[in-house]
């Protein structure tokens, strides 16, 4: 029997792929702009670092972790998101020395064990950032600002910027009260995941898939914020405003991590079916100290590329991503094809996309492979022009064919 990939992962064949280096290369070059600068941590940590960091009542840890115990007996878990690693590295390395707001990137694979469909897989890609150090609300708004321009940078079209403040863990306890006086007369009515979380978390009810619905009159978390968080969230609304950063406050936002401490928000956009939200994030304050590190704030988002391909693609966004071939080498006769293995590496190395063949096909097919490839220029060299030092150079874009130095084709190849 075949092999086949495992479910929920994906095969991203030439022709995807350049659509998904046209988006990485545009979160990298954002980053340079808004100078955060990338690290790369491991695929997989201690899972103990995703059950205090991302919290051991979220969906995440309760059933989404590819776990397992390595030879050494230790468990590991394979990273079902970027912010825990990055966490971890940036107390490991102790960046938290340097002078400056560490302000960080990355773009990699992450693993959830999730039930696949249209926008979401078992191994999925995120660009995401963060930042640490600062509790300006300003760079909540940048990193915010950040995910709106990288989808505005790629031409998405109706992107929408929720927000909310999630208080701290002082403030939530009180809005847990009130929200539990509200859900506990409609307790019988809620699915077995309401339930249970009604116990463990119950501001993950709000978050339900199925009885989501159901909660329009819940009382509001921005009626609990005390004073310090009220004004913070009024900060950062101000910060968006002047970037003109088109963003609705939805009081009833609850992430699916539990670190959040503060600013909350989503990225949401339509054209993958049941599912809408491309990317989120939010404060973190006391993730730091929270896995062993000092009293560091930190801020950050995470976008899913996967998502993010899907839309253009829906949205039928041209990335003209695929870049031409410059010049097809067809050769005809032995000596043409020994000075056509020199002719192509001299001009690679001039920097140009040079093809040939290798099958020995006659020019006809040559010449078919040719405008395949979308070549702008062929070079055509047979024994006569290889005698007088020169070559045929037919541009494909004009028909236009002339006759060049074999030492000058690069002076051609305008
Ligand atoms: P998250 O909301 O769990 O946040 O994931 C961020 C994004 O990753 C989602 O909005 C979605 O686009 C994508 N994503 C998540 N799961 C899947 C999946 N199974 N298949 C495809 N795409 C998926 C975080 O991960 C936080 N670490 C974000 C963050 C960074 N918060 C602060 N800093």
């Amino acid at each position: 029997m075949a092999f086949q990939k495992p479910t929920g992962t994906q095969d991203l064949l030439p022709g995807m792929v350049e659509k998904w280096q046209y988006v990485e290369q545009k979160a990298r070059d954002l980053c340079r702009r808004f100078n955060y600068r990338e690290i790369r941590t491991p695929l997989f940590e201690q899972t103990d670092l995703f059950v205090r960091g991302v919290g051991d009542t979220t969906d995440i840890v309760e059933k989404e972790m590819y776990t397992f115990n390595d030879k050494g007996d230790r468990s590991m878990t394979l990273r079902p998101e970027g912010t825990a690693g990055v966490v971890r590295a940036y107390v490991e390395n102790k960046l938290y020395g340097e002078p400056d707001v560490s302000k960080l990137y990355y773009i990699g694979p992450m693993f959830r064990y999730e039930r696949p469909q249209a926008g979401r897989y078992r191994q999925f890609h995120q660009f995401g950032v963060e930042a640490f150090g600062a509790v300006d609300p300003a760079i909540d708004a940048e990193v915010i600002s950040l995910g709106y321009q990288f989808c505005r940078e790629l031409g998405m079209q109706g992107v929408k910027v929720e927000i909310n403040s999630v208080g701290t863990p002082e403030t939530r306890t009180a809005y847990r009260e009130q929200l539990l006086a509200y859900l506990t007369p409609m307790k019988d009515s809620l699915c077995k995941d309401c339930n249970s979380r009604m116990e463990r978390n119950p501001m993950r009810v709000l978050d339900c898939k199925v009885d989501q619905d159901k909660f329009h009159d819940a009382p509001s978390i921005l009626g609990s914020l005390d004073e310090e968080c009220s004004t913070l969230f009024e900060k950062v609304k101000q910060h968006l405003d002047v970037m003109e950063v088109d963003y609705v406050v939805n009081p009833r936002l609850v992430r699916g991590l539990d670190y959040y401490t503060h600013t909350a928000f989503e990225f949401k956009a339509e054209g993958i079916g049941a599912i809408d939200t491309i990317g989120g994030g939010g404060r973190y304050n006391g993730l730091v100290s929270g896995i062993g590190g000092p009293d560091q704030p930190g801020i950050g988002v995470g976008i899913g590329l996967e998502r993010i391909v899907l839309i253009l693609e829906k949205q039928q966004i041209e990335l003209n991503a695929q870049k031409p071939l410059d010049v097809y080498f067809v050769a005809l006769g032995e000596q043409a094809d020994m000075e056509i293995t020199k002719q192509v590496f001299k001009l690679r190395q001039l920097g140009f996309s040079v093809e040939r063949d290798y099958l020995g096909r006659k020019m006809k097919a040559q010449m078919k492979s040719s405008d395949r490839l979308k070549a702008r220029y062929t070079a055509i060299l047979g024994d006569d022009e290889l005698e007088r030092g020169e070559i045929a150079l037919k541009s494909m874009e004009t028909g236009e064919q002339l006759t060049v130095k074999l030492d000058e084709i690069h002076l051609n190849l305008v």
